[in-house]
């Protein structure tokens, strides 16, 4: 192992592209350096659905993919022009097997590929699932298609375990695991909402999870039927924040269910929620419904719904299994209430990623498959798949 890796990380499972260089500080366990993480959203693409749109979603990936992979490895320092004119032909034909299904992605890439050099990078991370299965399709063949013609392993990583590894990046990662574990660990996204026992970096037991909706899915949902738009999670948190009470400090008049908050296992369940602000919502006035008031409170009651149920479970779970820290990822761990909550409720230590790193990013990919990596944990072109459900072992 050289005294510092080069990770080149990919993420494809959703609606964002990213592509990340890290490299470690020192030598084994050591934290890592963030030299480019570029993410190129779909937002806007995705908006008119209300949601993401998968097969909308593989084509923005196969027209993204080479321009992210190109502004990453330059602002990085990495991207450095060929001598070479020439590239044997059938290595090309091997490639536009790998990317049969993507012809765009292909086209871009053999162009990338006969213009530049092999970046001087030790492997390749690159996310395997969960998620989105034409998403993550195209950033697998993207992986393989590399790894090939550069003769690099690629290290697969599972989506959920990298949110995690968001909060190790930038920072001393010789965060000593008997100072972390055990560790309750919360992944709060648009697609998962899973409360995890960590018993050691790599250890994981999923203590509950979302019985229907996830919570980032909830805000997203009902913020479409309040008509406020796509993504809903920051659209909600704009709304509720702000929200004025009248008198100040009343109480709020909508009172929406906290959908399992008491119930003696980890699992959650949000799609009553969702159902019960459609209710709310429908009950209302023509005029009421567009209202600034109602808006503001309805949005605060479901920011507190989600942050409360959310809240409860984890530090039930962090009580009973004694953890010595809450480590949150995710997109909803982006929201400024929860944060915030969380950090006047517990004592335990807390690790909350920037919020650049709570969403979707690759540079999680690579701290987290950086880990897998020291184990030998790689594939080859050959044998890597997209696995839209997998699941944290
Ligand atoms: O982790 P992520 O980027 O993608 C998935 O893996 O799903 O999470 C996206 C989710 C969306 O549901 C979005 O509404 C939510 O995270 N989200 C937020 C905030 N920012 C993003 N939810 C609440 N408050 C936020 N500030
Ligand atoms: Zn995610």
């Amino acid at each position: 192992m050289s005294e510092k890796t080069l990770i080149l990380a990919l993420e494809t499972s959703c609606d964002d592209t990213s592509v990340s260089i890290l490299k470690t500080l020192k030598g084994n366990k050591a934290g890592f350096t963030c030299l480019s993480n570029i993410i190129s959203s779909q937002t806007e693409i995705h908006r008119k659905w209300g949601g993401v749109y998968p097969t909308l979603a593989k084509r923005e990936h196969q027209r993204n993919l080479v321009p992210v992979l190109t502004q990453a490895l330059k602002e990085s320092g990495l991207l450095k022009k060929s001598a070479k004119k020439q590239t044997s032909v059938a290595k090309f034909k091997v490639i536009e097997k790998i990317l049969e299904r993507e012809p765009v992605l292909f086209k871009q890439l053999k162009t990338f590929l006969l213009k530049y050099k092999k970046p001087n990078v030790d492997f390749i991370a690159t996310t395997e699932g969960p998620g989105l299965e034409p998403a993550l399709w195209v950033g697998v063949n993207f992986a393989r298609a590399l790894s090939y013609f550069w003769n690099l392993k690629i290290t697969p990583v599972n989506h959920i375990e990298a949110h995690l590894f968001a909060n190790f990046i930038d920072k001393d990662f010789n965060l000593k695991p008997d100072a972390l574990f055990p560790a309750i660990s919360l992944i709060v996204s648009g697609g998962h909402t899973q409360i995890l026992l960590m018993k050691n970096y790599g250890k994981y037991k999923i203590l509950g999870e979302t019985r229907d909706d996830a919570a980032g899915e909830c805000f997203d949902k009902s913020a479409r039927i309040l008509g406020l738009g796509y993504p809903g999670g920051p659209a909600i948190a704009k709304k509720a924040s702000q929200f004025k009470s009248f008198p100040p400090g009343a109480e709020l008049k909508i009172n929406l269910p906290r959908p399992m908050i008491h119930t003696k296992d980890y699992d959650l369940s949000f799609s009553g929620l969702k159902t019960a602000v459609l209710y709310n919502f429908k009950s209302q006035s023509a005029k009421t419904r567009k209202s600034k008031e109602y808006i503001t409170e309805i949005s605060k009651d479901i920011q507190n719904a989600i942050i409360e149920v959310l809240i409860t479970k984890t530090l039930r779970a962090a009580d009973e299994y004694n953890a010595k820290s809450i480590i949150l990822g995710g997109g909803v761990a982006a929201n400024e209430e929860l944060r915030k909550q969380f950090r006047l409720k517990t004592g335990a230590h807390l690790l909350i990623p920037p919020k650049i790193l709570c969403t979707d990013n690759a540079a999680m990919i690579g701290a987290a498959g950086y880990f897998h990596w020291l184990k030998k944990e790689t594939k080859s072109w050959k044998n890597l798949s997209a696995k839209a459900n997998l699941r944290i072992t």
